[in-house]
């Protein structure tokens, strides 16, 4: 068998809320299934390490597994920022590094990775740069590498379903449309006001994203312009963020979307966020639509009493779609959901391609076009267009909202209007 090994070491820079709550729980499950081999997790301190190793949830759902851990749970007190680079470094070649530091920090660590011969998932947004995304790609596909961008609204059912229908004509031209997400005001709290900051990010580069990213996943059209305005405000910490903001994207078939992000739904409010996606579209004869409430899934509870976590509600409307821990008689519990469904994606396509053509240089490389050509995984090489609307973005921004333009073509680059 041509294949290295089809049970890839799966390393995770990062030790904050998306590694408890979504790629550690799915790359457990996916050791529990005999997947993966042995996991490491670096963060930035031992606090950090304790907090995930006595995560209950996942002490609940996987009881007989753990992670090696960058620093030791009983080491040191300070910020170890270069550690992730030991871990890296003490892997063999090609096996998994999955980034999940703050967006402006991708970059480095993927850099990194791929120095060392690593296949790549990263959170969403890739990098905050079309110039890195480029880069990226040629030093991925120089050395075989995968490098998938983990954007879950991609596995939700209802967005394949659309995508699917879109490409077959159903809903004719997307022409006019509108997404909003925003996320509980307890985040202010969080890590987040220590780095989605003014100088590093924005609503709509955090989680604006999403929804552009998903109406070119739909559609396959092309964001052309990006108008953004932004309200600064104070975090609880002092510092200065864009809390708020309303973004206009226009595309390349002269539809538009509107997207507005903040950091404001009621905690008191049911329901993790509000957030919701319409695309007015046009057929021959009538409009056509499609319409998402991405929040409210159809389910109510209202239990005896509120749970202890930031945003918990005596009445709720938890979204069973994203990610759910489910007890399914096996003495633990089993991941399920879209959210678990895109990292198993991206996992799986690594192990696709060490299992089929392992050290053939060539045949891997064919392999990544073939996964940039089937566009269902985010890849720098077919979505880069997200960094570009993200420069875009945060040109706007930064100007109060003047329209910053997309050039493609040979040399892609943004300039306002
Ligand atoms: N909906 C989504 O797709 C989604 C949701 C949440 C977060 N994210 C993305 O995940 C990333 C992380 O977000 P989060 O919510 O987990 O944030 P977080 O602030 O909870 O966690 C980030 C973690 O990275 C760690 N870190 C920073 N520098 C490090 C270093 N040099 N070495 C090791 N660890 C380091 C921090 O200590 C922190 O624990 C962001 O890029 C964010 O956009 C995506």
């Amino acid at each position: 068998m041509p294949g290295q090994t089809v049970k890839p070491q799966v390393a995770i820079v990062g030790g904050g809320m998306i590694t408890a709550i979504q790629l550690l729980p799915t790359i457990y499950y996916l050791q529990r299934m005999g997947l993966v081999g042995p996991i490491s997790v670096a963060a930035l301190n031992a606090a950090a390490i304790r907090k995930l190793m006595d995560d209950p949830t996942l002490k609940a759902g996987f009881p007989s597994q753990s992670f090696n851990a960058y620093p030791k749970p009983d080491g040191p007190s300070q910020d170890m920022s270069e550690l992730y680079r030991e871990m890296i470094a003490d892997l063999p070649p090609r096996q998994i590094v999955v980034a999940a530091v703050p967006d402006h920090l991708h970059y480095q660590v993927i850099r990194s990775a791929l120095e060392h011969d690593q296949h790549v998932l990263s959170v969403k947004p890739l990098v905050l740069k079309y110039a890195q995304a480029l880069e990226i790609e040629q030093e991925a596909f120089r050395r075989g590498l995968m490098v998938g961008a983990e954007y879950h609204k991609r596995f939700d059912y209802r967005s394949l379903m659309a995508r699917r229908e879109y490409r077959a004509g159903r809903f004719g031209q997307f022409r006019a449309g509108q997404a909003h997400l925003v996320e509980c005001w307890y985040y202010r709290h969080s890590n987040f006001q220590n780095w989605c900051t003014v100088e590093n990010s924005d609503m709509f580069t955090y989680i604006g994203c999403h929804y552009v990213d998903l109406v070119a996943f739909i559609t396959g059209l092309l964001p052309v312009s990006v108008s953004l305005y932004g309200v600064v405000e104070d975090y609880p910490n002092g510092r200065k963020g864009y809390l708020w903001t309303d973004g206009r994207v226009k595309w390349n078939n002269g539809a538009f979307l509107s997207v507005l992000t903040g950091l404001g739904y009621p905690d008191a409010a049911p329901g993790g966020n509000t957030q919701g996606l319409t695309m007015h579209c046009e057929g021959d004869k009538d409009g056509c639509l499609i319409r998402h409430s991405d929040q409210f899934r159809g389910v109510e509870h209202s239990y005896r009493a509120a749970g202890g976590e930031p945003g918990d509600t005596v009445y709720a409307q938890p979204n069973p779609d994203y990610f759910r821990m489910l007890d399914m008689g096996e003495g633990c519990l089993t991941p399920v959901g879209y959210g678990h469904r895109s990292v198993e994606y991206i996992i799986n396509a690594a192990r696709r391609i060490e299992s089929q053509a392992g050290g053939d240089l060539a045949a891997r490389q064919r392999m990544l076009r073939e996964m940039d050509q089937a566009g269902i995984m985010a890849t720098p090489a077919n979505s880069s267009y997200n960094e570009l609307v993200i420069e875009a973005g945060r040109l706007s921004i930064a100007n109060n909202g003047r329209e910053a333009v997309i050039e493609y073509g040979q040399k892609p680059s943004v300039h306002l209007a």
